[in-house]
């Protein structure tokens, strides 16, 4: 994908809908192992959170390309004891191929990108949560043999894979609703550059209603009620997001053929229930996987490798 060379992604609306529908093709190729491509690039990790999919999927990406990856978390780099970012993204940019941070604020990843040439990936911030999105849209197009006028749900947080989700699905012309508290509704401006976004066919419904947002639905999606970072308030969150549960009585009212997805880590009994997670219905495990293709894609196209 050659215009992908040397970018940066920060938010999943820095993919075109025509780069989307090449990077999930890019990824379908390399899982079938219709494509082995291989490379010498060394791949960064900056981790700011915990993480087990992203970092493990990025990780075992680049090795399978023939990369190397180096861990340059906070706890054992100089990041950790207060070196500015614009220090930091310089100093790596004469090492390293590629970037990929988790951080809390966007505005981080805008300046590793400001600071450093090399391609700077989001892998994961409060507001955005690109890597995950293109994982989900891999396994509803494996599951539909489409993206485009499938409709799918997400039910909960608001927040950074609830926005990614509107975006990327905006993108590509699905029918998207969301369903939240009041108080946990996603950001405004987010929804308004998805509607600036939509292709024909796109639809977008943010609701409180979980129940009028899941009939219908063919993708029940869910996240954690309480983010990294937000674990003080995870007790007093747990009234407020019972509604949106993802349980079999809600699933019922979806299409009879609806999947049902989450990022996770899960937490059972919250935001989706064991039956649900463990039920014929879910695809988190493939949706998991997929994670690693999506990511040797991006890696494969960011890097531009043949
Ligand atoms: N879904 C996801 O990003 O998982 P990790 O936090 O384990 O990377
Ligand atoms: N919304 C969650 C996603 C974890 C993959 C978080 O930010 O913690």
């Amino acid at each position: 994908i050659k215009d992908l060379k040397s970018r940066d992604i920060l938010g999943i609306a820095d993919l075109s809908a025509a780069e989307i529908k090449d990077l999930l093709q890019l990824a379908a190729d390399l899982k079938s192992g219709k494509r082995s491509p291989v490379c010498n690039k060394i791949l960064g990790l900056l981790f700011y959170k915990a993480s087990t999919r992203t970092r493990v999927s990025f990780t075992v990406a680049m090795h399978q390309l023939g990369g190397q990856v180096i861990d340059l978390n906070p706890n054992v780099t100089q990041v950790g004891r207060g070196e500015p970012i614009s220090d930091t993204a310089r100093v790596l940019d004469r090492y390293i191929d590629i970037l990929a941070v988790r951080t809390f604020k966007q505005t981080d990843l805008e300046e590793f990108a400001r600071y450093a040439q090399i391609p700077i990936i989001n892998a994961l911030s409060d507001l955005e949560h690109p890597c995950q999105i293109l994982a989900d849209l891999l396994t509803i197009q494996e599951c539909f043999g489409k993206v485009s006028g499938v409709t799918a749900t997400f039910l909960g947080d608001g927040n950074n894979v609830a926005h990614s989700f509107i975006l990327g699905g905006a993108l590509m012309g699905m029918k998207i609703r969301v369903a939240t508290p009041e108080a946990h509704q996603p950001e405004p401006a987010i929804v308004e550059k998805a509607r600036q976004l939509a292709v024909d066919g796109a639809e977008i419904i943010i609701t409180e209603d979980p129940v009028e947002a899941v009939k219908g639905s063919q993708v029940v999606y869910t996240d954690v009620w309480a983010s990294m970072g937000q674990e003080a308030s995870a007790e007093s969150r747990i009234p407020m997001f019972q509604p949106y549960q993802v349980n079999e009585e809600i699933l019922a009212h979806a299409d009879s053929d609806a999947i049902v997805l989450h990022c996770l880590p899960a937490h059972r009994g919250e935001e989706i229930t064991e039956a649900v997670i463990e039920g014929k219905q879910s695809r988190v495990w493939d949706e998991a996987e997929n994670r690693m293709h999506v990511q040797k894609a991006l890696l494969v196209s960011l890097l531009g490798i043949e």
